[in-house]
């Protein structure tokens, strides 16, 4: 009889596949590596696999523990379907830009899921890496596998996902390309693959609002770099221990809608019913194939996860649309504000330490209502004239005071792709401005007046 003992029997040796439709441009032959066929449709059922064992041998994880994981879904997926197998209870932390679906999943395989706020430090308490570490303190009998720093998560990718790839090329692998979260399915694999044959290229798709490309560029961890993206799973505002950039051969940066696009076509396309980061993975090593690549070459790209996991996003029109990536929007996007505005044009900035009264003046003399406050080369918040006069009628000695003792949280960052609809939804009576980053990393503010000159231009 020919069947594994339970559904971990089931995890790794997925297939590849090529792409024929949306690979066109691009020489050589590009292969996926479809981690859906995994038993928890993601790739991380392997780490998580590797990860509960490797801390079953050292003793961290004990018969009868709790498995605490800040995770964005899969990972959770992975674990709990190992955790069911051996016997262990499950809680996660999860980011709430995260698809609704994956939370029901996770609570379906019985576990505790706990949502944090997206858009905060990793040091603040409420962050999802922050809230478990507490429960892990807190709970006797615990084990928090931490899959950002935990090696067994590399290593799971340099044990199976590296040979697999290796073995189904036939050892004519010439290019190997990931997107990059945690880093372990990039670098693991990348390990076992240059060990083989040093010449294999690495190309790494990391998302704009992320470190990681601009670390590898330069060394210098920018937290300007770090502002909100919707794509899931890929990209960081930390350097987790499992990035090797050194095994990392070049970065290309894709946006939330480009990755979006090519996934639905994936789907149509190809027949490849994918998840988010896959788009922007094969969006991104198309480009650098498109460039790159020669007749012989040979492209495994890494597919992480499936669609649906998506479908409430963007599987969904409505959503897409709300989001301004449907392929024709009707509506001018920040791109074209921007592109708008005098090219002289800096953007007005107050810093944190400068006293309530100057502010007022310089705004005042400048004709401005709102503006950016920085402080250590960081946006750190924002101020508005209506603020201003609210805080000085309730007490007039405050305009010797910083203006960081009467700031509003900072003006929140936008894609340069939505639509003027989309924006004007996030501005309202208490979001008075919005950031925006052009192609050449310049920052832009835009107001309701911005979007009102737009229309009627
Ligand atoms: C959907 C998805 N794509 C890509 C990644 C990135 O993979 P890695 O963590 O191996 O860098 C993750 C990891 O969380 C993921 O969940």
């Amino acid at each position: 009889m020919n069947f594994h003992n339970s559904i971990i029997g089931t995890v790794g040796d997925t297939p590849l596949v090529k792409l024929n439709r949306v690979a066109k441009g691009a020489k050589g032959t590009i292969l996926v590596k479809l981690e859906y066929f995994n038993p928890g449709n993601s790739m991380k059922d392997r780490i998580a696999l590797k990860m509960i064992e490797d801390a079953e041998k050292s003793g961290a994880l004990k018969p009868g523990g709790t498995i605490i994981e800040s995770t964005s879904g899969n990972t959770g997926m992975g674990l709990s379907l190992a955790a069911i197998s051996k016997g262990y209870k499950c809680i996660f932390t999860l980011a709430d830009k995260q698809s609704p679906e994956k939370i029901d999943i996770l609570r379906a395989l019985g576990a505790e899921v706990h949502v944090c706020p997206t858009n905060v430090v990793p040091e603040d308490p409420r962050s999802y890496y922050s809230v478990a570490k507490k429960l892990n303190a807190e709970i006797p009998n615990s084990f928090y596998p931490n899959q950002y720093d935990n090696l067994s998560n590399a290593l799971a990718h340099y044990e199976t996902t590296g040979p697999e790839i290796w073995r189904d090329t036939d050892g004519k692998i010439t290019h190997y390309a990931a997107g990059v979260g945690t880093g372990g399915s990039m670098c693991g694999v990348a390990k076992y693959l240059k060990g083989k044959n040093d010449k294999v290229t690495t190309v790494g798709i990391d998302t704009y609002g992320s470190v990681f490309k601009k670390y590898k560029e330069t060394g210098q961890f920018d937290g300007n770099e770090v502002y909100p993206y919707l794509t899931e799973g890929i990209g960081e505002d930390i350097l987790p221990k499992n990035v090797d950039f050194g095994l990392i051969d070049h970065f290309v940066k894709v946006t939330d809608k480009d990755g979006a696009l090519m996934a639905r076509r994936l789907a149509k396309e190809e027949g490849m019913f994918v998840g988010w980061s896959c788009g922007s993975a094969v969006y991104g090593a198309i480009e650098y194939a498109k460039e790159n690549l020669q007749q012989e070459d040979v492209m495994v790209i890494i597919m992480p996860d499936h669609g649906t996991r998506y479908l409430g996003k963007v599987y969904n029109d409505n959503w897409m649309k709300d989001h301004g990536f449907t392929e024709t929007g009707s509506f001018p996007t920040a791109r074209d504000i921007v592109a708008g505005k005098n090219a002289g044009d800096e953007l007005f900035t107050i810093h944190s330490s400068t006293k309530i009264g100057d502010a007022i003046q310089t705004m005042n003399a400048r004709g401005i209502d709102q503006a950016p406050v920085v402080g250590n080369g960081e946006f750190v918040g924002s101020i508005s004239d209506a603020k201003i006069l609210k805080a000085l009628i309730g007490a007039p000695a405050l305009k010797n005071r910083p203006i960081s003792q009467i700031m509003d949280d900072s003006f929140k960052f936008i894609a340069l792709d939505n639509t003027v609809d989309v924006i004007s939804k996030v501005l309202d009576k208490d979001t008075k401005g919005l950031l925006v980053r052009d192609d050449q990393n310049k920052v832009h503010i835009l107001t309701q007046t911005d979007l009102l000159m737009s229309l009627t231009k």
